[in-house]
């Protein structure tokens, strides 16, 4: 997409609004990847900054630690879309989460944007506990208690070490890891990172950038996009088995950023930059918007 086709203030009511504020922009490992993906998405993050826009990624990094650890010879785990993360899992995601964010600021800096990584704990950010065993499916389909191990529950967000970078005029790369009290490192789902650094940036916009185009009535059916989901309707979603694995700490993580104030989210496809850019200068998109209703 070129500059000029979106040159114009009038055109875009919805630029001043969104340039008083943060937007938060999540992307998945399978989403946005790949050298030539990453150039085009840093080309949207630059569009986006010459735009008077302050965005804040956070990025996951599942499919990548899914296949470090077959490397390894380790068996990946996941319950409820949750990565059970022993103490191998966990230092492996640690690696490899670092690895990616450094290649995403690589991108950025060569689009020409002045990015900065960092992971979640930097300076006290993302305050984490560890998580309590959930009830949930296990691998054999009964339900039972599951400890995830090193994964976090996040307590509290700092959001200065965010808002003193974006101020000086830098975007802000997340990834997410979190530390307790004690300094002990923990795994956080990206999408809930992302929707409590939204929160606690009372920003205006969360968007869950993944590799479907949004929420599914059939998963095997990119054509059966649910275009508006309300909050009331999470349950039903997850209960009803509509939405599963990754998709569950994702809507699970719009629900708590509504909840917490944030004004907007959606669930966008990553494979078409357009849809990005569309969605954040005219609210135009195909993907599913999350409504507090
Ligand atoms: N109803 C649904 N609609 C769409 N996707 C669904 C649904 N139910 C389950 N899913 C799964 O959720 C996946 C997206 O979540 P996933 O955690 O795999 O990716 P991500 O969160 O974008 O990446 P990462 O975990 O690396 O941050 C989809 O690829 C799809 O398989
Ligand atoms: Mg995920």
């Amino acid at each position: 997409m070129q500059m000029e086709q979106y040159p114009i203030k009038d055109k875009f009511p919805r630029l001043e609004q969104l340039r008083q504020n943060h937007i938060v922009i999540k992307f998945g490992g399978n989403a946005i990847s790949g050298h030539d993906e990453l150039k085009r998405f840093a080309k949207d993050v630059a569009m986006m900054r010459s735009l008077g826009l302050q965005p804040v990624l956070v990025h996951g990094g599942g499919p990548e630690i899914t296949r470090e650890m077959r490397l390894r010879g380790l068996e990946p785990r996941k319950v409820a879309g949750l990565r059970i993360t022993d103490t191998q899992t966990l230092e492996v995601a640690e690696y490899v989460l670092g690895r990616i964010n450094r290649e995403i600021v690589k991108a950025l800096k060569g689009a020409g944007v002045d990015a900065c990584g960092m992971p979640g704990h930097h300076g006290g950010m993302m305050r984490c506990v560890r998580k309590d065993p959930i009830l949930a499916y296990d691998e054999e389909g009964n339900l039972a208690t599951v400890d995830l191990g090193h994964v976090g529950d996040v307590e509290s967000i700092d959001a200065k070490p965010i808002t003193l970078l974006t101020a000086s005029g830098m975007v802000p790369v997340v990834y997410p890891l979190g530390k307790d009290d004690d300094g002990v490192l923990v795994n956080v789902n990206a999408d809930t990172a992302a929707a409590h650094i939204a929160a606690a940036l009372d920003c205006e916009e969360l968007i869950l950038i993944t590799d479907v185009p949004g929420i599914l009535a059939d998963v095997n059916d990119s054509e059966s996009l649910l275009d508006e989901v309300s909050i009331k309707q999470v349950d039903e979603l997850i209960e009803g088995g509509v939405v599963k694995d990754g998709m569950v700490p994702k809507i699970e993580a719009c629900r708590l950023a509504l909840e917490k104030g944030v004004r907007a989210t959606h669930m966008l496809g990553g494979k078409d930059s357009e849809h990005l850019l569309r969605q954040i200068l005219d609210g135009k998109h195909r993907g599913t918007k999350i409504t507090n209703g």
